[in-house]
């Protein structure tokens, strides 16, 4: 340690920086992180998971008392009112309490936080604003930031990322979604519920990509249900501001007749690119791969001895929970410990209304290894579902036809997002369907729709 400030520094504090820098001290490493952020918890925390959950929560809220939801369940409230200031304040106080709640862990932990932007200088040197760092160990945790559209200039004002689409100061009148993954779909149901009329424009021929088919569709039916517009196979060419306006030009991803959308807000969301711009890999002796991103081996380790990299700087999907587990895993691995991380099981969430979730193959990639059986189970088959007026959705357990071992779940309905962990821990101890099937599910439960599907998958459903 004679030569060393630190056994471990991290660079960036989002999920993966500041879990592993947290479970580095806590195995007894002399751990440092460096944060360019005012405050720590990276994209997840400060504009990420964390505020658009904010938003999502309230303006839901908003939609069922504004649409007469409540008012069907028996609560009537008089004229609904919007308070967006409000809704913004409490927004940024559950951003305050939980990167503040970070700052409290690394103290508790003796995580020294180094301010400032962190650039390697040596393979085991790092300058971070003008200081010069020597540590054993280097994590880059550097996440990511938005995909730019070429010709398309976010100004945070009109064309916003979805940084500027937590932040309208007004509910816009028309807003046009760029991109129909996860972001889009999110932000946009945020600003659909407040008032605004939402169209989405997506070069594929169905949003959501990377997720199950059925979902994919069933998705996109109730999101339409819900006053989404989509446009489907279209590229957007060209996005003019005059006076706080949007004219978008817009015409077939395959080519062909071009039309203009007029937008008060345009939200860019085709995907994010991992950070390394700035970071000097080239005096560690590192570089990135074609797709921006910096190659690490099963055990987190770059090609450079002593220089590890996670979360959503290295190949694999930008999810906060497989940043963290890769946080501990490092962590755990520099400690000397056998830290693994299942990249088959890392369960996907879109907290839209309702939730859709999913975990391991889709039925389509599925079918491509081998034979297969899948299972189905609508939700408005499940008591608790139909009780609540959430008839939409279902439930699909898709399994290995000849071991019946569980391959992948795909869920649509309100709490899609907490019932996935079920089926990740069953896929995680390689559970048949059988397993769930004869696992006692409470009653009465949205969750019991999975062992529905599960029992669907051995052909013996109860309540279809
Ligand atoms: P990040 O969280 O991006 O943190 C990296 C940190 O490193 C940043 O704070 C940055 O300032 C700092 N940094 C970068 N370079 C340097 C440098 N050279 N020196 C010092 N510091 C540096 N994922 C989910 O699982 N669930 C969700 O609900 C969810 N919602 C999202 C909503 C939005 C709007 C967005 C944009 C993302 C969302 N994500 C969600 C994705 C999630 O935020 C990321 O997968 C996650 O934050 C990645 O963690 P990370 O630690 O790799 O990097
Ligand atoms: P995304 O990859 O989910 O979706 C981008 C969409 O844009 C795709 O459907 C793509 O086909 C489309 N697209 C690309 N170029 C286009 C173009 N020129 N014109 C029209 N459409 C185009 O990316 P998104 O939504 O920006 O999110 C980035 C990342 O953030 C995701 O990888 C996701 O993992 C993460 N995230 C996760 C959340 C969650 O877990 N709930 C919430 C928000 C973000």
């Amino acid at each position: 340690m004679a030569d060393y400030n630190f056994d471990v520094l991290v660079i960036g504090s989002g999920p993966g920086g500041y879990v592993a820098a947290i479970r580095a001290a806590q195995l007894g490493l002399k751990t440092a992180c460096a944060e360019s952020r005012e405050t720590l918890g990276g994209t997840c925390l400060n504009v990420g998971c964390i505020p658009s959950k904010a938003m999502l929560h309230a303006s839901e809220l908003f939609g069922e008392a504004a649409t007469g939801k409540l008012a069907k369940l028996g609560v009537k409230l008089g004229s609904v009112e919007l308070d967006l200031g409000a809704m913004h304040a409490q927004r940024r106080e559950a951003v305050k309490g939980l990167t503040g709640g970070i700052e409290y862990l690394f103290k508790k932990n003796k995580v020294e936080w180094l301010k400032g932007h962190a650039k390697f200088t040596g393979k085991d040197t790092v300058d971070v604003a003008g200081k010069t760092v020597r540590a054993k160990n280097i994590i880059i945790a550097t996440g990511s930031s938005v995909t730019p559209l070429p010709g398309v200039e976010i100004d945070e004002d009109v064309v916003v990322s979805s940084t500027g689409a937590l932040e309208l100061a007004k509910v816009p009148e028309k807003m046009v979604v760029i991109g129909g993954g996860v972001i889009g779909l999110e932000l946009g149901s945020v600003w659909s519920r407040l008032g605004a009329k939402v169209t989405v424009v997506e070069f594929l021929d169905q949003i959501l990509p990377g997720m199950d088919g059925e979902i994919r569709k069933e998705a996109n039916k109730i999101f339409k249900k819900q006053g989404l517009e989509f446009k489907l196979s279209t590229k957007v060419t060209a996005v003019k501001v005059d006076g706080g306006k949007a004219t978008l030009t817009v015409e077939p991803a395959a080519g062909g007749a071009a039309e203009t959308i007029e937008a008060d807000a345009v939200l860019v969301s085709i995907g994010r690119k991992p950070n390394t711009d700035g970071l000097n890999l080239e005096a560690a002796g590192l570089s990135v791969n074609k797709r921006g991103q910096i190659e690490i081996d099963h055990d987190f380790a770059t090609p450079v001895p002593g220089i590890w990299a996670i979360g959503d700087v290295v190949p694999g999907p930008m999810l906060a929970h497989k940043a963290e587990d890769e946080g501990i895993a490092v962590a755990e691995n520099i400690a000397g410990l056998t830290g693994i991380v299942n990249h088959d099981v890392i369960p996907s969430v879109v907290y839209t209304t309702p939730e859709i979730a999913g975990v391991g193959l889709t039925e389509e990639a599925a079918k491509e290894k081998g034979a297969i059986k899948v299972g189905k189970f609508p939700m408005a088959g499940n008591s608790r579902a139909k009780t609540n007026h959430e008839p939409d959705g279902f439930v699909k357990v898709i399994a290995d036809a000849e071991t019946d071992r569980v391959l992948g779940v795909w869920i649509i309905t309100s709490v899609a997002g907490t019932m996935i962990a079920q089926a990740a821990q069953a896929m995680e101890f390689g559970a048949t369907s059988e397993d769930i099937a004869y696992t006692c599910h409470a009653h009465p439960t949205h969750s019991e729709a999975i062992k529905e599907a599960a029992m669907a998958v051995l052909g013996k459903p109860i309540h279809i």
